[in-house]
């Protein structure tokens, strides 16, 4: 999420729910032959059942793996409707806040959700994971490790993202400062991140760390939990101070073989918003949003999703800020909407035979003239697009709304933030989207089982 602080104090939620009457067209389900892919954990027993089973259970799980451009887990193609919840790990380090992480899994995991994006990192800030480099809070990587538990015991996994492009949580921002302070910075500029390789070893120190962290509630490493589904090098990696996209080429390049070096059990990808750059065919940088065409932010979505050692590749979409200098109307932005998922999953099709993964997708609750029913219409553009794919079997693997929230924590709240309950249009669309995309894997026992109700939460 590229606009606001997360931190925003704003109420979004304090109006009356609002039901848009909105008449979707996902046809009818056959309940006899869906599952859910879910890890054997069900989130009735969330109080009941001990740590200690949640880490047996997990560890007996598949790793999602990559087949091509599909997604795999269990021997079946697998299709995420996901979420996105930044604050996971933050909320999970006091007693007072924890009960908003199972809160958050248990809500996701009755909406049908099966994958969480989530940050991996606080650089430097409030409740640090890294105080510095190389040095973390025992306290915080705790609770880390209580998210991974909390994760599994409801049925859901985890993409975990381990820098962030922007100041929030510290950021690459906050490596540089750590460099000058520390007498070894080559540059005052942020993107010195990417090249200067005092940082470029901070980083990698980082990311030893945590993936060879023991969990203390379940004595696994984190390099061996099939609870995370994938690790992300960095949210909305940017470059602007060079165009080209070699600098952050050759980042990638070397955080990829180096987690890979660590860890070869889990899939990997950058963490792009998806802007076309240089190498990328001239009829797709018309793809790009309108002025920004001559500003790829120096990255290059094909070049870098092309990088072996990337499993995936990601985009968002965020058609109010990035189409805002055009005054885009409604029409024109779901247009937008619809063209860029769909560009992007041709491109995970037929240039890089890689899933493709709309990672945040958002509508901003702030913007003049916001209706709830519009967001539901963007919405459900996003989760046509990509059941359309997953029907043919082709490269859109899912979908991660930005961002979803439980009751009673508005100061995590952005622009975007939603609470389901308080939404039921919306809460029925994501339900909906869960059971056809779980349809679509035929599993049986305890994921079908959990398949049944989502569908007939979808149906009610
Ligand atoms: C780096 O980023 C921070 C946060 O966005 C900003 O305040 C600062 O001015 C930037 N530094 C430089 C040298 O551009
Ligand atoms: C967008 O609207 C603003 C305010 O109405 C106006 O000043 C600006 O010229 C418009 N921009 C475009 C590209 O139409």
């Amino acid at each position: 999420m590229a606009v606001g602080g997360g931190l925003a104090l704003y109420h979004v939620l304090g109006v009356a729910t609002c039901v848009a009457l909105l008449y979707f067209s996902f046809g009818q389900v056959d309940l006899r032959h869906i599952s859910l892919p879910s890890l054997p954990a069900s989130a009735a027993s969330a109080s009941g059942s001990s740590l200690s089973a949640a880490a047996s259970r997990a560890a007996a799980l598949p790793f999602v793996e990559r087949r091509g451009a599909q997604l795999f887990l269990d021997g079946r193609p697998f299709y995420v409707n996901g979420w996105n919840s930044y604050w996971l790990m933050d909320n999970a380090v006091e007693p007072s806040s924890r009960d908003r992480v199972s809160r958050m899994f248990r809500t996701g995991a009755e909406m049908g959700l099966t994958v969480c994006r989530s940050w991996a990192f606080n650089d430097g800030a409030y409740n640090a994971l890294q105080v510095s480099p190389g040095h973390f809070d025992e306290r915080v990587f705790k609770a880390l490790d209580r998210v991974l538990v909390e994760a599994a015991r409801h049925g859901v996994r985890l993409i975990l993202s381990l820098a962030n492009n922007l100041e929030h949580y510290g950021g690459k921002t906050q490596y540089v400062r750590w460099a000058w302070e520390e007498g070894v910075g080559l540059s005052a500029s942020n993107d010195s991140f990417f090249f200067d390789p005092a940082i470029r070893d901070y980083f990698k120190v980082y990311l030893k760390t945590l993936l060879t962290r023991k969990n203390h509630l379940t004595g696994m490493e984190y390099r061996d939990d099939p609870t995370i589904l994938a690790w992300e090098l960095m949210n909305e990696p940017r470059c602007t101070t060079d165009p080209s996209g070699d600098t952050l080429q050759r980042w990638i390049e070397e955080m990829a073989a180096y987690v890979k070096s660590f860890d070869k059990k889990h899939l990997l990808t950058v963490g792009t918003e998806g802007f076309y750059g240089p190498t990328s065919p001239q009829r797709k940088m018309t793809v790009n949003p309108g002025s920004w065409d001559d500003s790829n932010f120096g990255s290059d979505f094909i070049r870098n999703a092309k990088i072996p050692d990337i499993d995936f590749a990601s985009i968002h979409l965020y058609p109010d800020t990035w189409l805002q200098h055009k005054n885009a109307t409604v029409d024109e932005k779901l247009k937008f909407v619809k063209r860029w998922v769909a560009s992007h999953i041709e491109d995970g099709d037929k240039e890089l035979g890689k899933p493709v993964l709309t990672t945040e997708f958002g509508l901003s609750q702030r913007v003049k003239g916001f209706r709830h029913s519009q967001r539901d219409v963007f919405y459900k553009a996003v989760y046509d697009t990509v059941y359309r794919s997953a029907v043919r079997g082709g490269a859109g693997a899912g979908a991660f709304v930005w961002q979803l929230a439980v009751e009673g924590m508005e100061e995590y709240h952005d622009d975007f933030s939603v609470v389901p309950s308080q939404h039921p249009s919306l809460d029925k669309l994501i339900k909906t989207q869960s059971c056809r995309l779980a349809k679509l894997r035929r599993g049986v026992g305890e994921e079908g089982k959990r398949a049944l109700s989502v569908c007939a939460a979808a149906a009610s």
